[in-house]
């Protein structure tokens, strides 16, 4: 169950880091290119959106069953950058990152014209990548 679970939020991670690229070079584009907001662009959009829900899903049952999350966290283990990185940092910055992509697809969804539709993609899921990516265990992913 654990190996399974562990394997799988390594895997998804990749289809998250791609898609939220992707959607990002692709609304960026139309966005820069005063293009129409298309069925495409939104497509790419729910694509990361939907990854990052999936990663959040299997995130938060690993927290529990990993021997890496909450069982590691103490006042002891906050001294070491790993155990702190996994137990307490990864999680909470990549909740608030899946929040704001959240926040970016529905606005988006609800935004009345293209280019705003575009801007609140563009800049929740910039912000979401880049939180992202600052807490990725880099020392141990991609294996
Ligand atoms: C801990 C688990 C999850 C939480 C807390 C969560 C939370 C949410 C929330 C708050 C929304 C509403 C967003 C809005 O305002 O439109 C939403 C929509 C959605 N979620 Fe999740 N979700 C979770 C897991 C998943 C999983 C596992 C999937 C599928 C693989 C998924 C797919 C979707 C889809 C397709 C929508 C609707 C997208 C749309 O509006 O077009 N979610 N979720
Ligand atoms: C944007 C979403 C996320 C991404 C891209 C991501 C990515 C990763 C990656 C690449 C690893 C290393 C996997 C490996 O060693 O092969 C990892 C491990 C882990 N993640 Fe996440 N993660 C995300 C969200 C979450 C969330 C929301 C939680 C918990 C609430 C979580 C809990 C964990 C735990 C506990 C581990 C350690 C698993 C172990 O080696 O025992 N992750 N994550």
């Amino acid at each position: 169950m654990y190996n399974i679970l562990k394997h799988a939020h390594s895997g998804i991670a990749y289809l998250l880091l791609l898609a939220l690229v992707i959607a990002l070079v692709y609304n960026i584009i139309g966005w820069a290119g005063n293009k129409a907001f298309t069925k495409g662009n939104k497509i790419a959009a729910l694509i990361g959106f939907i990854s990052s829900h999936l990663q959040l899903l299997l995130g938060l049952i690993l927290y529990f069953v990993s021997p890496l999350g909450l069982s590691n966290l103490s006042g002891e283990t906050m001294s070491d950058s790993m155990s702190r990185l996994y137990a307490l940092e990864h999680p909470l910055t990549m909740i608030i990152a899946i929040v704001l992509i959240t926040i970016g697809y529905s606005k988006s969804k609800r935004a009345e014209d293209d280019k705003s539709k575009y801007k609140k993609i563009v800049l929740f899921y910039a912000i979401g990548l880049i939180l992202i990516l600052s807490r990725i265990p880099w020392s141990v992913w991609p294996a």
